[in-house]
């Protein structure tokens, strides 16, 4: 059977559609009004159909002839117009690489910070950002009530869930594990509900945990001063306060020179000429008996520091929320 006048108009415009250049165009108006075209062939079976269907049928036939030819003209009035690829497209420019990426300058610290002590012979370790309470205070000393707990800001989960609000969690989690000896840091995000130029309510911390046998006070000191050394440099002195923390007797809050004004006194330091770095001291025997070790056998030193106020005093940055703008240009100097 013939094709429909219908059929044909469909077919032409589909071909027309995936046509992409005028000569296909041409191509296409000889198949459909050339003198055997498609188009042409079924006006002259017109005489063939019953006379009271021919007019109809031709009416309808030249419309769409007429359409056609006005589509295909369109067409290549179109293609021409459009500019070619060589026009839209200077193919002698360089062309442009991709950025690569590189390395937060967070988590480069936090490296710079694993790296030193694993030359120490420490360990790395990870441990969960959503913690029970018994790790993050009860193990740790912090009673339900005591008011140590009120000294950290908590985003509570559940009555017994919680952000962590520091790394700490993780020497107990460790020491749970294994025996002494234990030489171990434990870098990772901590939360607490502030913010401000100086805190972000997300942000990270580098613990340290070394457990044997006849560990002093002046292992720890010994060992934070290398650290301070390599991390800054030999001239960068440090200074032991003494202080409180749960989990640790004594313990002390460890300053270095300012890394600015060396000593003089400038806005980074408070005038004082120091920088707080660091929490750090002997670990308290309530915490060995949490995961049962032997106090009488074993001692040892804990401490905790925040990896953007080093990264801040390294790279002399005053605002600790540029590190999480995610802005590239800042990010990219690093
Ligand atoms: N967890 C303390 C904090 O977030 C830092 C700290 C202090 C960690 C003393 C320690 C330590 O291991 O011994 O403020």
């Amino acid at each position: 059977m013939e094709p429909s006048i219908e059929q044909i108009r469909e077919d032409a415009l589909a071909e027309l559609d995936a046509a992409a250049d005028p000569e296909t165009v041409n191509a296409l108006s000889i198949r459909y009004l050339g003198r055997k075209g498609r188009v042409t062939l079924f006006l002259r079976n017109i005489s063939s159909l019953p006379p009271e269907e021919r007019p109809a049928a031709g009416k309808k036939a030249n419309q769409v002839k007429k359409a056609l030819e006005q589509a295909f003209a369109d067409a290549v009035e179109a293609m021409a117009a459009a500019p070619s690829v060589e026009d839209r497209i200077d193919v002698s420019l360089p062309g442009r690489n991709p950025r690569p990426g590189h390395v937060h300058p967070i988590t480069q610290i936090t490296n710079r910070i694993c790296e030193i002590f694993l030359r120490l012979g420490f360990d790395v370790a990870e441990g969960p950002e959503v913690e029970k309470d018994w790790y993050n205070f009860e193990a740790l000393n912090f009673p339900k009530d005591h008011p140590a707990r009120d000294m950290q800001d908590t985003f509570f989960v559940s009555e017994d869930i919680v952000l962590r609000t520091h790394t700490s969690p993780i020497q107990v989690r460790i020491m749970e594990k294994q025996p002494p000896p234990v030489r171990v840091v434990a870098p990772g995000k901590v939360f607490r509900c502030d913010s401000d130029l100086t805190h972000t309510p997300m942000f990270h911390q580098v613990e340290g945990l070394l457990v044997d046998d006849r560990i002093t006070f002046g292992d720890l000191k010994g060992v934070l001063t290398t650290f301070v050394h390599e991390m800054f440099d030999e001239k960068t002195s440090l200074r032991f306060r003494p202080s409180f923390f749960p989990f640790t007797e004594p313990s002390a809050e460890v300053d270095i020179l300012c890394v600015i004004c060396r000593g003089e006194g400038c806005r980074v330091c408070s005038q004082t000429g120091w920088l707080e770095v660091l929490g750090a001291g002997m670990v308290h025997p309530a915490v060995f008996e949490n995961v049962g070790y032997d106090t009488e056998r074993i001692s040892g030193f804990a401490f905790g520091m925040g990896v953007e106020r080093i990264a801040m005093l390294k790279y002399g940055i005053d605002d600790i929320r540029r590190f999480f703008d995610n802005d590239i240009r800042f990010l990219g100097q690093f």
